[in-house]
């Protein structure tokens, strides 16, 4: 048996965040400048079953079950061998190495299941389709999110643009004119299950306001697939401010996140907000591809701890 591996690329919300929990449409891209990958190799010696896991960034090395039951890691395999029908297998080691920064809103939950399934399917011989993967790496992102909406999971799997509407049939997005994006990187993590359980909370306690932001992000991420689907990348900039005053009211942004959304709006950006649940991990900032550098530098100027700028295109 040969070593397997597989990769899966980071991801942004362009558009959405939050409200798409609550059935609003969402926008969501891969980043493929970072990327989890995943590489399964035969363990000749080892007993019948044992899988030895080692992922370095997260410090872990051992033996699958010697982690929790509900340990992502362990739920990914389990739920893989659920799915290919196997209770028994040839022993294996599975690496894990990634370069998309955790709780950061760039998808490392999503992007490590998704390699994982796919690495560990294929090693046993049984390549999981898409739709599968996507199936099972929901099922572990609700470790991760609590309630999640299902976007990250979807623009992991499929690599490509999606307007997402929770249960609804994944839409692609056509995108007509490329556009560049520099995404800054607050340094501070901030877990997605908790931004989405206050929110969740803030909406109980006054569900009309809520439900007027997450309608009023809902009519943002529609008027923003039409601009990207017809080529107008005027509109993108000033739709990108829209939503991010949306979720200052909401409550999810955070002064980290202020600073570097205006360090980028002063810097040239025609439209910057956070990205994913907010507090702290990224911001997203629309720019020309000739300000690309000069953006970056004044969001590391402006306390980023990493930028990446990265190129939004039909795939
Ligand atoms: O994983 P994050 O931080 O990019 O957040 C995902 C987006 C949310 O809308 C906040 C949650 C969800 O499940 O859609």
């Amino acid at each position: 048996m040969p070593a397997i591996a597989a990769t899966a690329p980071g991801k942004i919300i362009l558009f959405g965040e939050h409200a798409v929990v609550y059935g609003q449409p969402a926008i969501a891209v891969p980043v493929i400048q970072v990327q989890v990958r995943a590489v399964v190799t035969p363990a000749i010696k080892a007993p019948t079953g044992q899988i030895e896991i080692s992922a370095p960034d997260i410090q872990l090395h051992g033996v699958l079950k010697e982690l929790p039951f509900d340990h992502a890691l362990n739920q990914a395999i389990q739920l893989t061998l659920k799915e290919l029908g196997l209770s028994t297998h040839p022993a294996f080691n599975l690496k894990i190495s990634s370069s998309i920064p955790l709780a950061a809103g760039l998808g490392s939950g999503a992007a490590v299941s998704v390699a994982v399934i796919r690495s560990v399917s294929k090693f046993l011989g049984r390549p999981m389709a898409d739709e599968r993967v996507n199936a099972l790496t929901y099922e572990i992102e609700k470790i991760h999110h609590g309630t999640p909406s299902g976007i990250d999971n979807t623009v992991i799997t499929y690599e490509k643009p999606v307007f997402f509407i929770r249960e609804q049939v994944i839409q692609t997005v056509n995108v007509k004119t490329p556009f560049t994006l520099v995404i800054g990187d607050t340094g501070i993590p901030s877990p997605t299950a908790i931004t989405v359980g206050d929110v969740r909370k803030y909406w109980q306690a006054d569900p009309e306001k809520y439900e007027t932001l997450f309608n009023a992000c809902g009519e943002i991420a529609n008027d923003a697939h039409a601009a990207i689907e017809n080529g107008a990348v005027d509109k993108l900039g000033p739709l990108m401010n829209e939503n991010q005053q949306r979720l200052v009211e909401m409550g999810v942004s955070s002064p980290e996140l202020n600073i570097l959304i205006d360090a980028a709006t002063v810097a040239g950006a025609w439209g910057a907000k956070l990205s994913g649940g907010g507090r702290g991990g990224n911001m997203i900032a629309l720019i020309g591809p000739e300000q690309a550098s000069h953006v970056a530098e004044a969001l590391k100027t402006a306390g980023a701890t990493n930028t990446i700028i990265t190129k939004v295109s039909h795939v």
